[in-house]
């Protein structure tokens, strides 16, 4: 399984073990306030990230790449989760983020979904990536126009309206 660096961060897979620490940023309201599924409680968010944790890991296994763990390098500590993800509604792969609330607005999401967009293209070889984010969510279409993906589309997806973007790979670097 992949593991790279960003200049601040450490992308690795998810382990076993991440679970309570990523656990407990999912427990906080502002961090799933956009996020499908998002839960209420701790117990809630123990249960979510009991079960997306070892899905992240299987999906490494199945496609050969996936959502890593954000490490900072500074502290060792796990920042949240960031990377790529294959969507089925959407027949395309994703690049997804979430990120503890001491780290936001730091540029840390830009710095780990421009790695993880030279990923897909330089490594990977996929022709186009995808982001999708609840229309509210303002922060994270920021970082999808920084990263040089733009805006296609208004689809429902699962329980919500999301905002589309995409870039393929022919547009060029930035
Ligand atoms: C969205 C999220 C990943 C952004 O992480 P971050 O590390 O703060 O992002 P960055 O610092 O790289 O960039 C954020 C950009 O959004 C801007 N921004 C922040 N809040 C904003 C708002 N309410 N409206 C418009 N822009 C906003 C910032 O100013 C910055 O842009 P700039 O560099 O041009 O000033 C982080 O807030 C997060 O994890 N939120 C909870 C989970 C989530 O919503 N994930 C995305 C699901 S689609």
């Amino acid at each position: 399984m992949t593991v790279i660096e960003t200049p601040r961060t450490g992308l690795r897979p998810f382990v076993p073990e991440d679970i309570p620490a990523y656990a407990a940023i999912r427990a906080k309201p502002e961090v799933v306030h956009f996020i499908s599924g998002g839960a209420r409680t701790a117990e809630q968010a123990a249960a979510v990230a009991a079960r997306v944790v070892p899905a992240f890991i299987q999906h490494w296994r199945e496609h050969g790449y996936g959502p890593w763990a954000m490490i900072e390098k500074a502290s060792g500590q796990l920042m949240g989760h960031m990377g790529l993800q294959f969507v089925p509604e959407l027949g395309a792969v994703e690049i997804l983020y979430m990120l503890d609330t001491p780290f936001w607005g730091q540029g840390y999401a830009t710095e780990g979904a421009l790695a993880s967009r030279n990923h897909a293209f330089n490594a990977l070889g996929l022709a186009v990536v995808v982001a999708i984010a609840a229309i509210e969510n303002k922060a994270s279409q920021r970082v999808m126009r920084k990263i040089g993906l733009t805006f296609q589309t208004l689809p429902p997806y699962r329980d919500m309206t999301v905002a589309l973007y995409a870039r393929e790979r022919a547009s060029g670097g930035c």
